[in-house]
């Protein structure tokens, strides 16, 4: 097997097991469906699977199915050609044909809206498509991965997601486990965070002290790796010397303690306190971003610049 550009750190037996199987199904063709929380890894890991597979040189196409308006993810899948629809002025390609030989992303494939997961079902049983208002008939050769960090399951019982399309993208399920329960994963992702981001902020020397390290060992970790990797950054910026202690860390890790820190819990910034309504928002709306942002009374752009900000995607 040839190294793969892309490292997915797994230390834990838990996550350990993840990239086994992800090895396992590499090469195949069957589609995958990768579950997890947000920021559990779930893209990297889809890069990663790529990497490892036969198509690792042809193309990597993601789609976002939750931030893009459902109009759009059509084209964006299919392609379109020109005077298909009112903004049409040119044929388009879509994801399926270029990435033809290579690997096909849904992200957040829970969100995608009714009608397009008809057409998805359809597409997928015959392996063939048509550009928006054409009539060239195109085969599908790519390999499709589908990555959810909603309960899809729930989504399929409560009507808003196809049983028949989910049996299509769930051939093979790979389900990332959150950070808190791969406990094992934390100080090696720490260090590869470290190595990763410490000359950028130019601090090659930084290191994590014994009791910042048992404080992210202990914490509780709800945005998962992209959490932990913000926080790295975030005590890289901050630190004052080369060993990273705990008051570089932010409150809520630094409460994980439990004894000594216990009023850093009640204590808490409005940027926490931001990050927690917002995860909430999305949470209760199922990532739907229209919605969200129209709950919390911001704009749709506001609201995917904080999303990112926080590492909630
Ligand atoms: N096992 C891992 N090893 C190294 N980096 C990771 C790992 N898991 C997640 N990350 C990093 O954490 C961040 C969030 O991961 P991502 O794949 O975007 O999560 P998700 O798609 O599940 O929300 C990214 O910056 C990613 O590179
Ligand atoms: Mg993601």
């Amino acid at each position: 097997m040839s190294m793969a550009r892309v490292e997915w750190v797994a230390v834990d037996p838990a996550s350990r097991h993840v990239l086994e199987l992800a090895a396992k199904v590499a090469d195949s063709a069957s589609t995958i469906l990768i579950t997890g929380e947000s920021g559990t890894g779930k893209d990297l890991l889809a890069r990663h699977i790529h990497e490892l597979g036969v198509r690792r040189d042809a193309p990597f196409m993601k789609i976002d199915c939750a931030s893009l308006p459902p109009e759009l993810v059509e084209s964006e899948l299919f392609g379109h050609e020109r005077g298909a629809f009112t903004g049409a002025v040119e044929r388009k390609l879509g994801r399926f044909e270029l990435g033809r030989g290579g690997t096909i992303v849904l992200d957040e494939v829970a969100a995608l809206a009714t009608a397009v997961q008809a057409k998805l079902l359809r597409v997928l049983e015959e392996k063939t498509f048509e550009r928006l208002g054409g009539t060239e008939t195109l085969r599908i050769d790519g390999r499709l991965l589908a990555l959810t960090n909603t309960d899809i399951e729930q989504a399929v019982a409560e009507g808003r997601f196809r049983e028949d399309l989910y049996f299509r993208l769930n051939v093979v399920t790979l389900i990332v486990p959150p950070l808190r329960e791969r406990r094992g994963d934390i100080p090696a992702l720490s260090a590869h965070f470290l190595k990763r981001l410490s000359s950028v902020h130019g601090r090659p020397d930084a290191h994590l002290g014994a009791s910042a390290c048992s404080l992210l060992e202990s914490y509780n970790w709800p945005g998962n790796v992209r959490e932990l990797k913000n926080v790295i950054e975030r005590a890289l910026t901050f630190a004052k010397q080369d060993a990273l202690g705990p008051e570089d860390l932010p409150d809520a890790v630094r409460a994980a303690s439990g004894g000594t820190h216990r009023l850093g819990q009640r204590l808490r910034s409005l940027a926490d306190l931001e990050r927690e309504t917002i995860a909430a928002t999305l949470e209760a709306t199922h990532c739907k971003i229209g919605r969200a942002a129209e709950i919390l009374g911001i704009s749709r752009k506001t609201l995917l610049e904080k999303r990112k900000k926080y590492g909630l995607m």
